[in-house]
């Protein structure tokens, strides 16, 4: 379905996100029809050099994705590059000019550093570029704690109401993570087992296999935490978690998900120590090749953790008691991101006798990429008429094979949402700050105990330690497979 007439304005257009992310989207729901005729993409530069320069990184970014010459000359005759200095009002004069009068939906996405959010949408109010159906869209990571997320929420909400503040979280936007809640809420057999009194441990694994990237600036300054922990891994927790809303829409899901991070236990003081790993990848081999240890490639010294490991609890009627294990971390051995649910083994086994080593808990995993889709473990007989034997297999349901229609990227989904005006899968400023809250005491705790990373080879699981985390409680990690 077409979205309604809109103008987006692209701050940061020329960074790594916009280039890599958004007008690759866009230009796919472009080719798809989506976009309307008169809808426009105005992207901001701030050198002027950029003016002609970035027309022709985009088409070159969009001819690596395959699109067609014709699809990216179409795409390239939406994009207006204006020139504008995010700290400078008075350079807002050609934005205003190129965005004209028009009741067209309007919406700014800043896709920069969050330092920039506040005088962003302050010169935006200032030189009156703001509509009242204006929106913005605040990219991740929302500040790098809990007051510097505050005062971005408080200044950004003297100028746009909530509702028209879009906090995104790419991994909202993944086909997998939406399906999440249909998993849960329009299938009868698992929400019923979805409790302490079935589910034995949960763990929440975020593996890639790139590196540094070409980010040694934000990232080195950030660290893994901040960058995947404080956002992607705890919005998958949250929705893994809630309570069913009472309906589909952004404030029934945002209150059930804002509940589930107070409920999360505080990990502070000595228990950072007992319930988490930080790790930072060391040179090691990768495909054959080898790679560089974090610090080689960033050229100096650095305690920045680029791996992370937690235990943590949530206390709540649903899930007291289960333990659900965190692991989230760059250069590690395989790129696969998923959900594991493990559930309590059978009370009893009446399969003795060598039938079986062990009667394997029924698992449960939600595959975010790649080849996204659920398995279910279950044990099964093994067809022969000699002595019974049982062993685990996998009904394994994947997106590919079960649906022919193409799997958008997430930034696709939230871009037009945005335009449509749907925030289910943005985070209210309750929900990051909550975030932020539970996150702070443990980066706290790292520096008051002096907890530096512990290193691990590149194209690894990670350290040991992580691996004892979980070992000392009588677990593992699931494998992929
Ligand atoms: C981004 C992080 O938000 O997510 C990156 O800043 C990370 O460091 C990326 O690589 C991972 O996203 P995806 O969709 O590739 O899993």
């Amino acid at each position: 379905t077409p979205v309604p007439p809109f103008d987006l304005v692209i701050f940061g257009a020329g960074g790594d996100l916009a280039l890599r992310k958004l007008f690759p989207a866009l230009a796919q729901r472009n080719r798809e029809g989506v976009l309307p005729e008169e809808s426009r993409i105005l992207a901001i530069v701030r050198k002027p050099e950029d003016l002609e320069g970035l027309p022709k990184q985009v088409a070159n970014r969009l001819n690596e994705e395959g699109l067609a010459a014709e699809q990216v000359a179409a795409f390239l005759r939406r994009l207006t590059v204006v020139q504008a200095d995010a700290l400078k009002p008075e350079t807002f004069g050609a934005l205003k000019t190129a965005l004209g009068d028009t009741d067209r939906v309007r919406s700014f996405y800043l896709s920069t550093p969050p330092e920039l959010f506040i005088p962003i949408c302050q010169n935006l109010a200032k030189a009156d570029i703001l509509t009242p159906t204006s929106r913005v869209i605040l990219e991740k990571p929302l500040g790098h704690n809990l007051a510097s997320a505050r005062e971005i929420n408080d200044a950004v909400a003297a100028i746009l109401p909530e509702s028209r503040t879009y906090r995104i979280d790419h991994y909202l936007g993944k086909e997998t993570v939406q399906n999440l809640l249909v998993l849960r809420f329009a299938n009868t057999l698992f929400e019923r087992s979805w409790s302490s009194r079935d589910i034995d441990n949960v763990q929440i694994t975020v593996a890639e296999t790139v590196g540094l990237e070409s980010r040694a600036g934000y990232y080195d300054k950030a660290g893994h935490m901040r960058d995947m922990v404080q956002n992607h891994l705890m919005q998958l927790l949250t929705l893994f978690a809630i309570e069913p809303p009472n309906m589909l829409e952004a404030g029934a899901v945002r209150d059930e998900k804002i509940k589930v991070l107070k409920a999360l236990r505080p990990i502070v003081g000595p228990d950072v120590q007992r319930y988490t790993v930080r790790g930072q990848y060391g040179p090691g081999q990768m495909d054959g090749q080898r790679v560089r240890g974090y610090t080689d490639e960033l050229g100096y010294a650095s305690n920045t953790e680029t791996f992370v490991a937690i235990r943590c609890e949530i206390d709540n009627w649903r899930w007291a008691g289960v333990p659900i294990y965190l692991r989230t971390g760059k250069r590690m051995a395989q790129r696969y991101s998923e959900i594991a649910v493990t559930f309590k083994p059978v009370p009893h086994s009446i399969f003795g006798g060598g039938s079986c080593d062990r009667l394997d808990a029924n698992r449960l995993v939600i595959r975010l990429q790649p080849n996204d889709g659920v398995q279910l473990q279950l044990m099964m007989k093994v067809p022969g008429s000699g002595r019974l034997k049982v062993v685990p297999r996998q009904l394994d349901l994947r997106y590919s094979t079960a649906f022919d229609e193409r799997t958008p990227d997430a930034y696709e989904r939230l871009l037009t949402d945005v335009i449509r005006g749907d925030q289910t899968l943005f985070m209210h400023r309750d929900e990051v700050e909550q975030a932020w809250a539970w996150v702070d005491p443990i980066i706290a705790g790292w520096q008051e105990y002096s907890l530096h990373p512990h290193r691990y080879t590149a194209g690894s699981w990670g350290p040991s330690q992580a691996i004892g985390l979980i070992e000392r409680e009588g677990r593992s990690w699931a494998d992929p497979d």
